[in-house]
């Protein structure tokens, strides 16, 4: 401890300007560069590194310089070391270990969990704060609202418990634990939570404040709590992307709040680094969806009750392997539209293969990308780039659907939301509005799936008894395979 305290003095420059602050700087310097490589599959993976080294620095230098102002004017290092050093050491291990074990097709989840878990560590800090200040403003006898802390620390505990009760819930929805809870009544439900939170945050700020009284902040965790619950609960169909990237950006906003709270400039950019980023996310996302962020917020859309149309006495075409392998050898342009069943299958690696074989051919192949195909934000870019695919060769959906009509052959490979033509012709469907890549439009569509089974919104899909369709059942990756082998030997 005194070497500690020997360190803290010897960097310490004036009582405004430490080696801390300088530290919190270089910190948000490297979220900043972090962020900006993330936005490259080249150098997105050595961006997270340069983002965590930044959160290691900061923790590091506040454990070693961290001092509080004691009412003798002297200054105290941070106490209870080792069970600081012992969370941390526990919570990596877990967070590695999880990490580790986790099969790609389970990252959406992975990802709830652990900003579910920011939005809880924001509320706590909240939680533990709130006592404190109240106390203080009593014996000053000072107004809440007379007091900066106070908004943050309610802000926080709102904006971290709706966050983490609503991760948990988008965690048991992605992982199939959970269904979801369709009523209309659920809309008017939200809505008064969202008014009463408000309210109630009001009422604490306006309150006189008397020491010992807690049971505010516990109701409000309360209330924060349950709204975060039915705020996700109705939520479903192909319309959770958006609540998870919004939940990000809450998780963001709150830890922000324990910024302004501490003074803490690292907590702060890194708070706002998320939450401007999720927001940001979220609005392309909704617009992707084409729904309104309102909705989002009151929990009023998606759902994957809605039938869609019944596929009847309907029946469905297919297409040999032979056949296949003629028809894409013998054309100019080919597009590869990949969704959930490509992560699934772990097919990546093929249609790369497919690709350049093709190419030896003369024939172009791209790859369409719906923006929530999958089950993550980027989630076929990421596993493409896995699989060494040019960036050039993906192309955004708005491009290949101007492109479709001069497309010989579309090959869906475990897509099935994102191309289904309900969302332009059928208003009664959960995704209606939402838009989709038209493969139909396309000269010929071939359908990699192992089954007539719906996709992630549980819903028909017409495409697939369309005239132009065939389907190429089984495993995407043993059909791809067979498919490379089948056009080597033509
Ligand atoms: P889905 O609509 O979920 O369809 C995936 C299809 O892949 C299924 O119909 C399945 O049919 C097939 N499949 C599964 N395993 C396969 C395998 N091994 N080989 C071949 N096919 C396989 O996927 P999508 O079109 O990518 O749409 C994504 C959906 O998830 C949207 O509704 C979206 O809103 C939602 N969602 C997206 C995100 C983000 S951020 N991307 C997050 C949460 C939810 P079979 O079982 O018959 O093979």
């Amino acid at each position: 401890m005194e070497t500690i305290q020997t360190i803290t003095r010897t960097f310490e420059f004036s009582e405004y300007i430490s080696i801390l602050e300088i530290s919190y700087i270089l910190a948000s310097i490297l979220f900043i560069l972090g962020l900006k490589r993330l936005s490259h599959p080249d150098t997105a993976r050595n961006g997270n590194l340069w983002a965590a080294a930044g959160m290691g620095l900061a923790i590091l230098f506040t454990i070693l310089f961290h001092k509080t102002k004691m009412e003798d004017g002297s200054f105290q290092g941070i106490h209870n070391i080792g069970w600081i050093v012992g969370a941390l050491v526990i919570g990596s291990i877990i967070g590695w270990l999880i990490a580790m074990k986790v099969k790609m097709t389970a990252m959406p989840q992975m990802v709830s969990l652990f900003n579910g878990m920011g939005g809880a560590c924001a509320a706590l800090i909240s939680m533990m704060e709130f006592p404190r200040m109240q106390n203080e403003l009593a014996d000053m006898q000072v107004a809440t609202m007379m007091n900066g802390e106070s908004l943050a620390i309610l802000l926080g505990l709102m904006i971290g418990g709706v966050s983490f009760a609503g991760s948990m819930i988008a965690f048991g929805k992605l992982d199939e634990r959970i269904g979801d809870v369709k009523s209309p009544a659920l809309r008017y439900i939200n809505i008064s939570f969202l008014i009463i939170l408000f309210v109630f945050v009001i009422f604490i700020m306006f309150k006189t404040p008397v020491a010992g009284e807690n049971w505010m902040i516990y109701t409000l965790a309360a209330l924060a709590l349950i709204y975060g619950v039915t705020f996700v609960m109705p939520i479903g169909g192909a319309d959770m992307p958006v609540v998870i990237s919004l939940l990000n950006s809450f998780t963001g906003v709150a830890a922000a709040m324990g910024g302004f709270l501490y003074n803490n400039q690292a907590m702060l950019t890194g708070g706002i680094l998320v939450g401007s980023s999720g927001t940001i996310l979220t609005i392309l996302m909704c617009k992707a969806m084409n729904r309104s962020l309102l909705n989002v917020i009151i929990g009023a859309f998606g759902g994957s009750s809605a039938a869609g149309p019944a596929s009847g006495d309907k029946s469905v075409k297919e297409i040999s392997m032979s056949d296949a392998a003629v028809l894409l050898s013998y054309s100019q342009k080919v597009l590869v539209v990949p969704g959930y069943g490509l992560a699934v299958a772990q097919a990546q690696h093929l249609c790369h293969e497919l690709e350049n074989l093709l190419a030896t051919k003369g024939v172009e192949l791209k790859y369409g990308i719906h923006p929530v195909a999958g089950r993550m934000p980027g989630h076929m870019n990421v596993l493409l780039a896995e699989a060494d695919v040019a960036y050039e060769k993906l192309q955004e959906m708005e491009d290949s659907n101007n492109e479709m009509n001069n497309t010989d052959v579309v090959i869906v490979v475990g897509a099935n939301d994102v191309v289904n033509p309900a969302a332009e012709e059928d208003p009664s469907s959960s995704i209606y509005g939402m838009p989709v890549i038209k493969v139909w439009d396309a000269k010929n569509t071939i359908i990699m799936k192992r089954s007539m089974a719906k996709g992630y919104a549980a819903i028909e899909n017409n495409l697939f008894y369309m005239p132009k369709s065939r389907m190429l059942f089984g495993d995407a990756k043993a059909t791809l395979q067979k498919l490379v082998s089948e056009i080597k030997n033509l």
